[in-house]
C-alpha cells in the first residue's frame, strides 16, 4: 500500500504539539511493516535553511482558491526512508508561527486544494491519503466534490484523524463561496449548527474516522467532550475507529538518550537518581528527597490546570515540589510564577520552550501529573513512563488507555475518575503514600518503564483499517 500523511506539522520540520510527534514517527512504523509512506506538510518560514538545502523542487502549479489561482512549489526530500513533499506559497507560509492569522481558513483551504492537485505532479501515488485535525479536513470534501471521478484518482481513498475536537476550523458562511469554492448544493456538507466547520466536513466525507485512544472514540459521542459534534458523530459512528498512539521509543530511551544527566535501564534504574539531583540543581530546587512532581503542558484549560491551581499549596505544603515546564494562558503562567516566588526551594516554572529541559524533567521527576478534563491520546504521560517517572492522570481518553491505577493489579501509576481537585489530591497522595515505601515504588517504576509504548501494535492496527478500506 501506499499512503499519504497529510499534516499541518511533522517533527523533525515543524512542530507546535502532538500532532507533529504523530506525524514524525507512525509513517516509519508502517513503512518498516513493508508499506511505502509518504508525508506533506507546508514549507513554512521556520523550517531551517539546512533542512531547505536538502530538498529537491519538483515543480510549480496554479492551486485555485475559489476565484484566485495561487502558486504553488512543490519540494520533496527524504528522511529515514520517509518522502516528504513540501507545499510552498510564501505570502501563506512564511511567517513567524504556524497558525493563529487572520487568514488561517484561507491558508488551510490552499493546503487541502494543493494536495490534491501536487498528486498528478509527483512520482508517488497514494491509496490512501491520511489526513490530520482540520488544517486538512478540506481534503476529503474536495475529493468527495471535485476529484472523485477524475481519471487518477478513481481509487484514491481518504482516512480523517481527530487529534483534538476542540480545534473545528469553524467559519462565518461567506467562506464557502468566498474561499472554498464549494458549490451551493454541496455546502450541506460542511454546514453545522449555523457555521461553515471544517472538521464536520471531513467527518461528513472521510471513508474512515479515526480518533487516538479507543476512549476518546467513546468519549466523543458525548456531549460534554464533542465541543458540539457528537450530533453528527453519533450518526457516523459505523466509520469512527480509535486507535492509541505510540511513541518514538527509539527518541525516548533512557538507556540511550544524550539528553539527560545519567543513562540507566530498567533493571538498574540508580542512574534515575542522579537525573533527580541534575535536575534540582539545575532549576534552583533543594536536593533532598521530597518527590518531585513534573509537568510539560501547554497551559490551557482542558489540561485540568484549574485543578492543580485549586490545592497547588496543599501539595507543596504536605512536602512535594514541583518541576514545570509549559506556556500557554497567561492567567495559568502568573499563576505558576507566583508559586515559584513563593515557594522558591520548592517549585520551579520554565515558560520558555525548551525541549532538552522537558527531557531533563522526564527523567528526573518521580512523578508525572497530568489532570486533563480531556485528553485524545496524550503523549508525554507514555514518555514519562518510558524514563520511570510514575503519571498521575484522570482517567479520559489515551490517559484512561494507558495508565492503570496501582492499587490494583500491576499498576503503572495513579488514576482518579471525576474532574475534581481532591479526587486529584487523593491520587497525589496515594502516590506520595506509596514512594515512602521504596521496595513497592522501585517496582513500581520498573514496571512503567517496561511497558510497550511503541508503535509496533498500532501500525498494525492503522495497516488493517487500511487494507479494510482498499478491500471496499
Ligand atoms: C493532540 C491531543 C493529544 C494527542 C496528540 C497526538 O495534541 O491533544 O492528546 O496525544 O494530539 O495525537
Amino acid at each position: 500500500m501506499n499512503i499519504l500523511f497529510a499534516a499541518s506539522e511533522a517533527v523533525p520540520y515543524a512542530a507546535s504539539g502532538g500532532l507533529a510527534d504523530v506525524i514524525g514517527s507512525l509513517p516509519k512504523s508502517i513503512a518498516e511493516k513493508g508499506h511505502s509512506c509518504a508525508v506533506v506538510i507546508p514549507l513554512y518560514k521556520a523550517i531551517s535553511e539546512e533542512m531547505r538545502s536538502e530538498m529537491e523542487f519538483i515543480t510549480n502549479i496554479t492551486v485555485d482558491v475559489s476565484w484566485r489561482k495561487q502558486y504553488c512549489g512543490i519540494f520533496k526530500a527524504k528522511k529515514d526512508g520517509i518522502l516528504y513533499y513540501f507545499i510552498d506559497n510564501e505570502y501563506y507560509f512564511y511567517r513567524d508561527g504556524l497558525y493563529g492569522f487572520y487568514d488561517d481558513c484561507e491558508r488551510f483551504v490552499f493546503f487541502g486544494r494543493a494536495v490534491l492537485e501536487m498528486l498528478r505532479h509527483i512520482a508517488f501515488k497514494p491509496d490512501i491519503i491520511s489526513c490530520n485535525d482540520w488544517q486538512t479536513a478540506l481534503i476529503p470534501v474536495y475529493f468527495q466534490v471535485y476529484y472523485k471521478y477524475r481519471q487518477g484518482y478513481d481509487k484514491l481513498k481518504t482516512a480523517f484523524t481527530i487529534h483534538n475536537i476542540e480545534y473545528q476550523g469553524r467559519y462565518g458562511r461567506e467562506v464557502l463561496n468566498e474561499l472554498m469554492g464549494i458549490p451551493p448544493y454541496n455546502s450541506g456538507l460542511l454546514e453545522y449548527d449555523g457555521y461553515i466547520n471544517m472538521l464536520k466536513g471531513a467527518i461528513e466525507t472521510a471513508d474512515r474516522i479515526i480518533t487516538v485512544s479507543p476512549s476518546y472514540a467513546r468519549e466523543l459521542l458525548d456531549p460534554w467532550y464533542a465541543h458540539g459534534l457528537d450530533r453528527i458523530l453519533v450518526t457516523k459512528q459505523h466509520k469512527l475507529n480509535g486507535i492509541i498512539n505510540g511513541i518514538d521509543t527509539g527518541i525516548y530511551d533512557s538507556k540511550t538518550d544524550k539528553l539527560i544527566a545519567c543513562n540507566y535501564t530498567n533493571e538498574d534504574i540508580s542512574g534515575k537518581s542522579e537525573c533527580k539531583k541534575f535536575l534540582l540543581t539545575e532549576l534552583g530546587l533543594t536536593v533532598d528527597n521530597e518527590p518531585l512532581i513534573g509537568i510539560v503542558t501547554r497551559f490551557v484549560k482542558h489540561k485540568g490546570i484549574d485543578l492543580i491551581r485549586c490545592v497547588f499549596e496543599q501539595i507543596v505544603n504536605s512536602g512535594m515540589k514541583f518541576a514545570i515546564l509549559g506556556s500557554g494562558e497567561r492567567i495559568y503562567e502568573e499563576f505558576f510564577i507566583e508559586m515559584s516566588r513563593r515557594y522558591p526551594d520548592k517549585v520551579s516554572v520554565s515558560t520558555k520552550f525548551d525541549s532538552e529541559l522537558a527531557r531533563r524533567i522526564y527523567a528526573g521527576a518521580d512523578m508525572f501529573l497530568m489532570p486533563s478534563q480531556s485528553e485524545p491520546c496524550g503523549l508525554a504521560q507514555m514518555i514519562a513512563m518510558r524514563y520511570g517517572t510514575v503519571p498521575i492522570v484522570r482517567e479520559t481518553g489515551g490517559l484512561k488507555d494507558t495508565v492503570r491505577d496501582n492499587g490494583g493489579v500491576n499498576g503503572n501509576g495513579f488514576t482518579f475518575k471525576t474532574f475534581n481537585a481532591d479526587d486529584m489530591l487523593d491520587a497525589i497522595c496515594r502516590a506520595k503514600s506509596d514512594y515512602d515505601k521504596s521496595e513497592r515504588w522501585e517496582s513500581l517504576v520498573k514496571r512503567a518503564m517496561s511497558c510497550d509504548y511503541s508503535w509496533s501494535a498500532s501500525a498494525k492496527t492503522y495497516i488493517e483499517l487500511f487494507e479494510d478500506m482498499l478491500s471496499e
